[in-house]
């Protein structure tokens, strides 16, 4: 912890910002540095405008403890200590001790099967460094995020972002490769509200090392990076699908064969549910039909469909056919800016203010 000193601002000070979470379309999965959270592989997302995190924090001087609120109601132990943390590295850089009042709430249902770690750091990372009187750039503001969740620096930046591995702290942080509006590729996420996964995604990374395939899907990453970073630029969206659904196999192939030294009894992680297995079927028989639509998952059972905007209606009925409308949340997004200030000088790329959801059902 740094040495208290006055800070730039007066107090309280309170910033309120809001993020995206990010769906990989080439995925982060394993870390080189778990206290860095550097990761083993270069990575490509989008933000998903159909959902977003709002965070608010404040610092107080009075105060002599943290306290988190998530969506209403007053943050568990783990997540507690991790927001405290997180708090502790903007505290370091500012030069200040004081406690935080943090209150967070998303848009979107827990069981959407969007990664919200993501949208939560970077809501976090960006609110609090307003709070604190901070300036840094949007690469120091990406570093910071990717210590609280690896998958947190991509919702720095705006719409398509690469996610650098680097070598060391300085050099791992996400950028833009194209803003939101380059390119209308749509996003239907499928989520199943089955409960929380056995595993976590951390605890897959680290897992990630021990499949005899991990060292095959590093080698294969670099064309792939570069095959997704060409055919967003060229606004391809058959260059792309292909390309994106092997790659989230590659991520499945990984997990289903790691050994997780702490549950024995378990052969490997299996995200997948049921419902997530069918859907997959469904798309390629979609495909196979004509319907120009292609799929990514994420370490849980939740499926996002790929289309241009132009299919997005003939999806939404196909999905709605297929799927027990009672039994899914369906989330419709396009690529989505990067964290933003609500009442400040502006976003991470655009002017200040919010950006209009799209339709978001379930
Ligand atoms: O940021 P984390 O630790 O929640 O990891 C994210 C892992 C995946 O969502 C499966 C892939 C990715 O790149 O977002």
């Amino acid at each position: 912890m740094g040495m208290v000193a006055e800070p730039k601002v007066g107090l309280p000070a309170t910033a309120t910002a809001r993020a995206h979470p990010n769906l990989a379309l080439v995925k982060y999965w394993g870390r080189r540095d778990p206290a860095l959270n550097l990761p083993a592989n270069g990575s490509i997302s989008l933000n998903l405008s159909g959902a977003v995190t709002t965070t608010t924090v404040a610092f107080d001087r009075t105060q002599v403890a943290d306290k988190v609120a998530i969506n209403g109601k007053l943050a568990d132990d783990v997540a507690q200590r991790r927001v405290t943390a997180h708090l502790d590295q903007v505290r370091a850089l500012a030069h200040f001790t004081y406690r935080a009042t943090v209150v967070s709430d998303n848009s979107f249902p827990t069981s959407a099967g969007v990664a919200s770690s993501s949208s939560a750091f970077a809501a976090l990372t960006r609110a609090a460094v307003a709070a604190a009187g901070l300036e840094l750039s949007l690469r120091e503001l990406s570093i910071l995020a990717r210590k609280g969740s690896g998958s947190a620096a991509r919702s720095i930046p705006d719409g398509f972002v690469e996610w650098l591995p680097g070598r060391d702290d300085e050099s791992s942080y996400a950028f833009s490769l194209a803003p939101c509006d380059h390119w209308d590729l749509h996003v239907v996420t499928v989520a199943w509200p089955l409960g929380p996964k056995a595993v976590s995604s951390l605890a897959g990374h680290d897992a990630a090392s021990t499949s005899p395939f991990y060292e095959a899907r590093l080698a294969s990453l670099p064309r792939t990076l570069d095959r997704v970073r060409e055919a967003i630029t060229q606004r391809d969206l058959g260059a792309l699908g292909m390309v994106v659904e092997r790659e989230a196999m590659s991520l499945h192939a990984v997990a289903m064969t790691s050994y997780l030294a702490d549950r024995p009894w378990m052969s490997g992680v299996t995200y997948f549910a049921p419902e997530t297995t069918r859907m997959i079927h469904t798309v390629q028989e979609w495909r196979e039909g004509g319907l120009e639509v292609y799929f990514t998952l994420d370490a849980g059972p939740s499926i996002h469909l790929l289309c241009a905007a132009c299919d997005v209606a003939q999806v939404m009925r196909a999905v709605q056919e297929s799927v027990d409308p009672g039994a899914a949340s369906i989330l419709v997004s396009r690529a989505g800016r990067g964290a933003w200030l609500v009442n400040g000088t502006g976003g991470a790329g655009g002017p200040a203010g919010e950006q209009s959801l799209d339709v978001a059902v379930g």
